[in-house]
C-alpha cells in the first residue's frame, strides 16, 4: 500500500485524520509526571513541535510556582527542538537512554537532572518488563499514516515500536519533510516475546527482513496527530584529520591481515559507532581492497552510504540516519535506489545480543580513555563528568566476533593521555575488548595476559610523551603490587587524573 503523494495530507485513515490537531493543544495532553517514549535516533526522527510547546507549557507552569517535568526516554540523542528546549526549561525528572545534547549534557553533570545511561538493546525489555514504571505518552514521528491506519515511520525506527506498544496513550507527528520513498526501508519484527515465551529471532543475513515495513497502533490509542513539516537535526561531519586517518590506517592493515586465514576475503558485517574517527575508517574502506562488505551497525552515516554507492557495500542494516546535511539531500533526492540495500530496524533487533554473536560483527566504537590493561571508557570525563553514553557500544563490544576501540593517543591539547594506567570509569572491561587503537598503532589483546596486555598497549598505543611514564608506573607495579596478576599501585592509579583536575595537565610539572 504506497502512500498518495498526490494527496494533500499524508494522514489517509479518515477516523484518525478527525484527531489532527495543534502542537499546543497535543503538548496540553502530556501531565506533569507522566513518562513519555518519544522517538529519535541521533538526530533523526524525532519529534519537532510537540516538545517544543511542551517546554513551553513547562515554562509557563514553573513561572505561576507549579513544578512540572516528564520523564523523556528515547532511542538515542535526539535534536535542539527536543533535548535542548525541554532541558532549557528544566522540564525533565529523568532521561535515557543516550544524549548528546549540550543543555542536556550541562544540566545532568551540575546535577540538576537524573540520567540513566543503559544499553541500547536493554532498553525495551526494560520497559516491557516493568522495570521502569508505567509509560504513559508515546509521542513519535512517522512518514504518513496508511488508509488502513498502519504507519509509514521515518528516518530513525529506534523504540518506536514499544513506545507506541506500552504507552497508554499516541501522540503522533506526521512530518512532511521526511521522503515518502522511506516506505518499505523499514523491516519491524513483531515476534519479541518475554521470556520464558522467547523464542530465536529469526534472522540470519545483515540485509534479511523478518517483519513489516509499518508501525501498528491500536486507533483508539491515538489521542492526537500533529502536522509537521521540519528537517531531522544533522551535524557535518568534519573532513577526517591526519589522527582519525591513521587510526583508520592501522584498522585496516589489522583486517588485512585477518583475511589471511581468519575471516572471509569480504570481512565480517561492521558496526560502525558514532563520530568522525569511525567515518574515517569507512572512508578508508572505500578506497581500500576490500569488496562485497556488509554492515550490521546501529546508524547509516555518510561513510555507509558512499561504500553503498561505491559498490563496495551490498547491503546495510541500522535503526536510523545519521548523515550530514549534503548527504541527507542526496540519500533524500535518492531514497528509492537506497531501499533494497538499507533495512531500518527496531534498536532492539540491531543491537541485539544474539543477532551481533550469529552474525559476528566487528564492532569499532569509540573511546574516551583505555588503560594499559585493556579496560575502556567510554562515557565519563574524568570519572565523573558525562560525555554522551555507552549507546550500543556494549551491545556490540560484548557480543562482536571482534571488539575494536579507538581514539586519538592524546585530548585537550595534549594534556590529556588517553591511555592512562586506570580508567577513571569503566564502561568496557578488559574481557569484552580485543583490539585497541590510537594514531601512534594498533595493539590486538587476544591471547594475551594482563601483564602482556599492558606492554602492548604501551608500545603500540601510548603517545610519546606518556610512554616512559606508563612504562615507569607498570614496571614498579610489577614490583610492588599487592598481586602480580594485574599489577596497580592503588595510591597512583588514579594520579594523572587527579593531577590534572588540580593542574591542568596530566604530566607531572617538570616535564
Ligand atoms: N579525557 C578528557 N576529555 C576527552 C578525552 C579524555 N580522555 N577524550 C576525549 N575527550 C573530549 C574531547 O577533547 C572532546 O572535547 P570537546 O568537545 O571539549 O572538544 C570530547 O571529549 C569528544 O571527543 P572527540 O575526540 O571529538 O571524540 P568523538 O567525537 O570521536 O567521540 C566518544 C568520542 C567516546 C565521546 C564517542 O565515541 C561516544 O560518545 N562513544 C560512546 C557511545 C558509542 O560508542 N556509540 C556507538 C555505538 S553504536
Amino acid at each position: 500500500m504506497a502512500i498518495a503523494t498526490q494527496n494533500s495530507t499524508r494522514v489517509l485513515n479518515s477516523s484518525l485524520a478527525h484527531k489532527i490537531m495543534t502542537a499546543e493543544e497535543a503538548a496540553s495532553l502530556i501531565q506533569s509526571g507522566d513518562q513519555v517514549g518519544m522517538s529519535g535516533f541521533t538526530g533523526s526522527g524525532y519529534p519537532k513541535a510537540v516538545p517544543v510547546e511542551l517546554a513551553r507549557r513547562i515554562a509557563e507552569a514553573n513561572f505561576r510556582g507549579q513544578e512540572f517535568q516528564v520523564s523523556v526516554f528515547t532511542g538515542a540523542s535526539t535534536g535542539p527542538e527536543l533535548d535542548g528546549a525541554l532541558a532549557m526549561a528544566g522540564g525533565i525528572h529523568l532521561r535515557l537512554p543516550y544524549q548528546s545534547d549540550p543543555e542536556t549534557r550541562k544540566r545532568i553533570n551540575a546535577g540538576e537532572m537524573d540520567y540513566m545511561d543503559i544499553h541500547l538493546s536493554h532498553v525495551t525489555q526494560f520497559v516491557e518488563y516493568g522495570f521502569l514504571g508505567k509509560l504513559n505518552v508515546a509521542l513519535i514521528e512517522v512518514t504518513a499514516i496508511l488508509e488502513d491506519g498502519r504507519l509509514v515511520p521515518s528516518s530513525s525506527i529506534g523504540n518506536n515500536k514499544t513506545w507506541i506498544d506500552q504507552a497508554e496513550r499516541v501522540i503522533l507527528e506526521v512530518n512532511s519533510w521526511q521522503p515518502v520513498a522511506l516506505e518499505g526501508m523499514h523491516d519491524i519484527y513483531y515476534g519479541l516475546e518475554a521470556p520464558p515465551k522467547r523464542g530465536p529471532i529469526p534472522l540470519v543475513k545483515p540485509g534479511q527482513r523478518i517483519g513489516s515495513p509499518y508501525l501498528e497502533v491500536p486507533s483508539d490509542k491515538v489521542v492526537a496527530i500533529v502536522l509537521t513539516d521540519a528537517p531531522d537535526r544533522n551535524s557535518a561531519f568534519k573532513a577526517p584529520d591526519q589522527a582519525s586517518r591513521q587510526i583508520a590506517g592501522h584498522i585496516l592493515e589489522f583486517l588485512s591481515w585477518e583475511v589471511q586465514g581468519r575471516m572471509p576475503a569480504n570481512l565480517l558485517p561492521l558496526q560502525s559507532g558514532v563520530g568522525n574517527i569511525a567515518n574515517a575508517v569507512l572512508f578508508g574502506l572505500e578506497e581500500g581492497k576490500f569488496e562485497d562488505l556488509t554492515s550490521y551497525t546501529e546508524v547509516i552515516q555518510d561513510g555507509m552510504i558512499r561504500l553503498l554507492k561505491s559498490g563496495k557495500l551490498t547491503c546495510a542494516s541500522a535503526t536510523a540516519f545519521s548523515l550530514s546535511p549534503e548527504m541527507l539531500t542526496e540519500v533524500n533526492a535518492n531514497m528509492p535506489s537506497y531501499r533494497d540495500r538499507i533495512v531500518l530496524r527496531p534498536q532492539e533487533i540491531s543491537n541485539h545480543p544474539e543477532i551481533i554473536r550469529r552474525l559476528g560483527v566487528i564492532a569499532m566504537n569509540g573511546m574516551i580513555e583505555a588503560d594499559i590493561y585493556g579496560n575502556v571508557n567510554s562515557t565519563h570525563v574524568m570519572g565523573s563528568r558525562i560525555q554522551n553514553g555507552i549507546g550500543g557500544s556494549g551491545d556490540f563490544a560484548r557480543n562482536g566476533y571482534l571488539s575494536i576501540f579507538m581514539a586519538p593517543s592524546i585530548a585537550q591539547r595534549g594534556t590529556i593521555s588517553t591511555i592512562v594506567p586506570m580508567v577513571s570509569h569503566i564502561d568496557h572491561t578488559e574481557h569484552d575488548v580485543q583490539v585497541v587503537v590510537t594514531e601512534q598503532g594498533l595493539a590486538d589483546l587476544r591471547g594475551l595476559s594482563p601483564r602482556q596486555r599492558a606492554r602492548l598497549i604501551i608500545e603500540k598505543c601510548a603517545n610519546p610523551d606518556y610512554k616512559a611514564l606508563l612504562l615507569d608506573y607498570l614496571v614498579r607495579a610489577e614490583r610492588l603490587s599487592y598481586g602480580k596478576h594485574t599489577p596497580h599501585l592503588l595510591t597512583e592509579s588514579l594520579g594523572w587524573h587527579n593531577r590534572y583536575l588540580r593542574c591542568g595537565q596530566m604530566l607531572p610539572r617538570e616535564n
